[in-house]
């Protein structure tokens, strides 16, 4: 198998969150040296538990939105830093609004300075988001598509510091020429999901355990395409690794589209198959998106990457892990 992070120093941001870890076991396993960063502000010291021995693994406890000097302090060389310190659930950054914003826009403009100081050479690949769509006018959403977003609402704090995030990192990329490379994640889920987090995917499978009424907004009409977590970090490995591809910005995502209320039968279906699942519905919160699918020509033809894994067989191993965690 070829090592496509062989003898390379990675910073993951965000490395005890649900992604990062996930990241963190797939740069380890293609060769690299990964320093972790994170604060557990929405992260779990569990998702790293396993690495506690590994000798290519450094943990440092922090907030990225200090300078990136205070705590990179003499790393003699890095190759790569995959920035995905944030909350990503709507719950938990509506929950921290000011940590959300400055973690996405001040801290990645901390980290793109130290790099430009520090080590100029490395890349940087910023964790932006489809929630940069907005209420998209385009179905399915590409990368040239703009997007729809309220500035100043209730998700403001996520999509627009996102959003501010990609300018940031774009200015970076023209004005001072670093290699830098933005990846706009769509709803993914899996092992490792914090079961409180309020996502639909966690939310729907403990309901389903504790023989709850699956929790709808709205009339669950509204579409999400979901991508199960082996794949997105496929593809962020490629993108990561891949030459010539600084400035370039692409959609990760599995362009599968489910409606919510259909997404919490299937996942019944698969824990109490024959029988009727039953749901409260309550009113959709502001500006919940009706549709959001990812269009990945792009992600196909300069990565050679796609989604393989299919929505039932994603749920099946994510129960697993939910169900593990309910016997402890
Ligand atoms: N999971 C998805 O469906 C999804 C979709 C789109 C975008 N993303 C993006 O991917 C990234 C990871 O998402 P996730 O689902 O793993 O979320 P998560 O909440 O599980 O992980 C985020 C991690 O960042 C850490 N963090 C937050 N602020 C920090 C700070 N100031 N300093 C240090 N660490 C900090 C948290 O403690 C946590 O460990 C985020 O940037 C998110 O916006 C995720």
């Amino acid at each position: 198998m070829t090592e496509m992070y062989a003898n390379q120093t990675v910073v993951v941001t965000g490395t005890a969150g649900f992604v990062g870890s996930h990241l963190t076991d797939g740069l380890l396993a293609n060769g690299a040296r990964v320093i972790g960063v994170d604060n557990f502000l929405t992260g779990r010291a569990s998702n790293l538990e396993h690495l506690k021995e590994n000798p290519n693994f450094t943990f440092i406890e922090s907030d990225v939105t200090l300078p990136t000097i205070n705590y990179l302090t003499d790393q003699p060389k890095i190759d790569a830093i995959f920035h995905l310190a944030s909350p990503a659930s709507p719950p938990r950054y509506q929950e921290h609004p000011v940590e959300t914003y400055l973690v996405n826009s001040y801290a990645t403009h901390q980290l793109l300075q130290y790099i430009k100081n520090v080590h100029p050479r490395a890349k940087f690949i910023f964790a932006s988001t489809s929630e940069v769509y907005g209420e998209p006018h385009e179905h399915p959403q590409k990368e040239g598509y703009w997007g729809n977003v309220n500035p100043n609402g209730v998700r403001s704090c996520y999509d627009e510091a996102k959003r501010l995030g990609e300018t940031i990192c774009g200015v970076h990329q023209r004005d001072f020429n670093l290699d830098v490379r933005i990846m706009r994640i769509f709803n993914t889920y899996g092992p490792r999901m914090d079961p409180r987090d309020g996502r639909v995917i966690p939310q729907f499978i403990t309901q389903a355990l504790a023989h709850q009424p699956y929790t709808i907004y709205g009339d669950g009409s509204q579409t999400r395409s979901y991508c199960y977590v082996n794949d997105l970090v496929d593809g962020i490995l490629k993108f990561g690794s891949m030459l010539g591809l600084s400035g370039i910005t692409v959609n990760l995502g599995n362009p599968g589209e489910y409606a919510v209320k259909q997404t919490a039968e299937i996942i019944h279906q698969l824990v109490h198959p024959n029988t009727q699942p039953e749901f409260e519905f309550r009113t959709l919160p502001g500006d919940d998106p009706t549709r959001r699918q990812p269009d990945i020509t792009l992600a196909i033809d300069k990565l050679g990457w796609q989604p393989t894994i299919d929505f039932r067989t994603g749920i099946k191993h994510t129960l697993e892990y939910f169900q593990e965690l309910a016997t402890y």
